[in-house]
């Protein structure tokens, strides 16, 4: 007989978020799972809830949304109602996250070597001697050529891609667990894209990182993703293997975005 199934890393159920003053809330009973390890991609219209999700997830939901109904369980603890201090020893140590714009959570004024080297002492319980050596190890494992250069510069002395290698550096320095992902490469050209995909997938496995990664870029999800969450307007309306989803698609909704992205593999009604 095989092994039952681990606890999963992250465990999102029943997640209902409302903002003050409204009666609809903005995401309604979402649930799904993330093991260790593995990569969930969330797909689905703009203003459908991803990023309320994934800022649950971060425990930073914005000013005014919280979370009325369900729960966030991460590594065995529920994390869903953690205070600012309960959540200190998770967030950039166990959990990294990125985000589209990497100009707006990098510090403008500090150097990139700077700001790695307070993550790595802070969050990270590193000496200063060894943050400063593994500052530069982290610039070089991103893909950041001349490491050292980099370190002295500022956010506004690196290009969108740099910018985001660097807060992938910033995101991964701690060796967190679980890697939060949110459309890290929407503000970028088609090429670069590709190269933080790359980069993605590759310190991903190095590292053994569980990701979620939320897109619009239903191909990169099919083809970065073992498994697929697909909301709409605040539910989640599937979640299946990427495989089975792309094959499959059970709700009408699914159906559409996949047709839409030219990646329906069958006639939608022809059975
Ligand atoms: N701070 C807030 N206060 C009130 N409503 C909010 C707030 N932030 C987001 N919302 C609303 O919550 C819903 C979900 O927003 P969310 O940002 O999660 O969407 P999304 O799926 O990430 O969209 P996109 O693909 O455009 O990034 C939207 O209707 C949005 O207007
Ligand atoms: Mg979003």
């Amino acid at each position: 007989m095989s092994d039952p199934e681990p606890e999963p890393l992250l465990s999102v159920q029943d997640l209902t978020i409302s903002a003050a003053g409204t009666d609809t809330p903005l995401v309604r009973g979402a649930g799904f799972t993330l093991q260790r390890g593995r990569t969930l991609g969330l797909v689905g219209e703009s203003g459908s809830g991803k990023t309320l999700t994934c800022r649950t997830v971060l425990g930073v939901l914005p000013a005014g949304c919280t979370v009325t109904a369900g729960r966030v369980r991460f590594a065995g603890r529920d994390v869903t109602r953690l205070d600012r201090r309960g959540w200190q020893p998770l967030r950039a140590a166990r959990i990294g996250a990125v985000f589209q714009d990497p100009g707006s959570y990098l510090t403008p004024s500090l150097t990139i070597g700077r700001q790695l080297r307070e993550v790595l002492r802070v969050r990270g319980g590193a000496t200063r001697a060894e943050a400063r050596e593994r500052a530069l190890g982290l610039l070089a494992e991103v893909g950041l050529r001349d490491p050292a250069r980099v370190a002295r510069q500022i956010p506004a002395q690196l290009s969108g891609g740099m910018q985001q290698r660097a807060m992938l550096a910033l995101a991964v320095a701690c060796r967190p667990d679980l890697l939060v992902a949110d459309e890290p490469t929407t503000a970028l050209d088609a090429r670069t894209q590709r190269d933080v995909l790359a980069l993605l997938r590759s310190l991903r496995e190095r590292l053994g990182l569980a990701v979620l990664f939320v897109s619009h870029d239903l191909e990169a999800v099919a083809e970065l993703c073992d498994d697929i969450g697909v909301f709409r307007r605040g539910e989640l309306v599937e979640t299946a293997s990427a495989r089975q989803l792309l094959r499959r698609p059970a709700h009408p909704y699914t159906r559409s975005l996949l047709a839409a992205a030219g990646l329906l593999e069958e006639e939608p009604y022809a059975r």
